[in-house]
């Protein structure tokens, strides 16, 4: 046995002392060899024997159990002084991306309007005449019709050229009271400086029951607001227009955030930026849905212009280039 000791103190890794460990109390270990000749003992000689087995085989595994201890710390230390980490390393993840300027204002005028109780709403990207036109009170003659603006599929099947059919679907699918927008991207046959076939809107729709319950006042009051919230202090202004789906209609100015008012390129020295459009939702697009005795309205928005305009990035294209200059000045 003295041997087996001095073997367990030599041992130089775990694997040995189990190695060890088995030689004496594996199956065909010595001492286990040793406990089974017990039972050919005489009774006299057998108690002081299993005694001494006893006390030899605790010895032999504290033994062990302490070189073990010793040698796992050994071994984790010696893991741990491999595992030393180079800090004048290139570090790759610093190669992180970054969230395109259109989702990051996207995102922004997202949070304005869901802060302001107004649920998102989402709607296919290939829609028929009736959701994207008809149902909009915008007639078969209308220009917005016309093939050079509008991708058609067969079938009467065409990619949305806004996200108002999102307001049908909306009031199709429930009841008044109303109010969510519909971020998402539009198609239109369309490319130049200013114009890309692929581009971004917000829609938005409040509708109550009543004939008088959402005024032109509120409408007034949220985007206004959004504004301020959005691009800071500028002077708002409605100018009386023409959509076919809303009754009075109206584009909201705002004043030149890069001139304050004065006059520059940006806003053609007019000290004024158009950025929405909107107004009191038309009768004719109640009708379609099949909605009586409410009131409401609607906006929409471009959000490339917004992303433009607040980064001050002078050319559209550059949202769609993926030129990493420009993205990564977004970090
Ligand atoms: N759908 C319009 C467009 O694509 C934007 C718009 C204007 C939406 C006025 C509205 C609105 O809801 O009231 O140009």
């Amino acid at each position: 046995m003295e041997e087996i000791f001095l073997k367990i103190e030599k041992a130089k890794n775990t694997a040995e002392l189990e190695e060890i460990r088995i030689l004496v109390l594996g199956k065909k270990g010595s001492l286990t060899a040793k406990f089974a000749e017990l039972k050919n003992c005489e009774a006299s000689v057998k108690k002081t024997l299993a005694k001494e087995l006893n006390t030899l085989k605790m010895d032999f595994e504290r033994a062990l159990a302490n070189k073990k201890e010793w040698l796992s710390m050994q071994e984790l230390e010696e893991k741990i002084k491999q595992e030393k980490i180079d800090v004048s390393l290139f570090n790759t993840s610093n190669l992180r991306g970054a969230s395109h300027p259109i989702m990051l204002m996207l995102d922004k005028i997202v949070g304005y309007f869901e802060s302001m109780n107004f649920a998102v709403k989402m709607g296919p990207l290939v829609e028929d005449d009736f959701h994207n036109f008809e149902a909009l009170n915008i007639p078969s003659y209308h220009p917005a019709r016309d093939m050079q603006d509008t991708f058609y599929f067969k079938d009467n099947k065409l990619l949305r050229t806004h996200t108002s059919p999102v307001q049908i679907h909306t009031m199709e699918s429930q009841k008044p009271p109303i109010r969510m927008i519909c971020p998402g991207n539009v198609f239109r046959c369309d490319y130049d400086l200013t114009h890309t076939p692929m581009f971004h809107q917000v829609e938005g729709l409040v509708v109550e029951e009543g004939k008088d319950f959402v005024s032109f006042a509120n409408l007034k009051f949220i985007l206004e607001d959004f504004l301020k919230y959005i691009f800071g202090e500028v002077k708002v202004r409605f100018r009386s227009s023409f959509f076919p789906f809303t009754e009075p209609s109206a584009e909201v100015d705002m004043s030149c955030i890069f001139c304050r008012g004065k006059g520059c390129r940006v806003c053609s020295h007019t000290g004024w930026l158009e950025v929405l459009g909107c107004g009191s939702v038309d009768d004719n697009v109640f009708k379609a849905v099949g909605y009586e005795n409410v009131s409401g309205y609607a906006f929409g928005l471009g959000v490339e212009r917004f992303a433009m305009l607040a980064f001050n990035v002078p050319d559209l294209r550059s949202f769609f280039e993926s030129d990493l200059r420009i993205l990564e000045q977004f970090k």
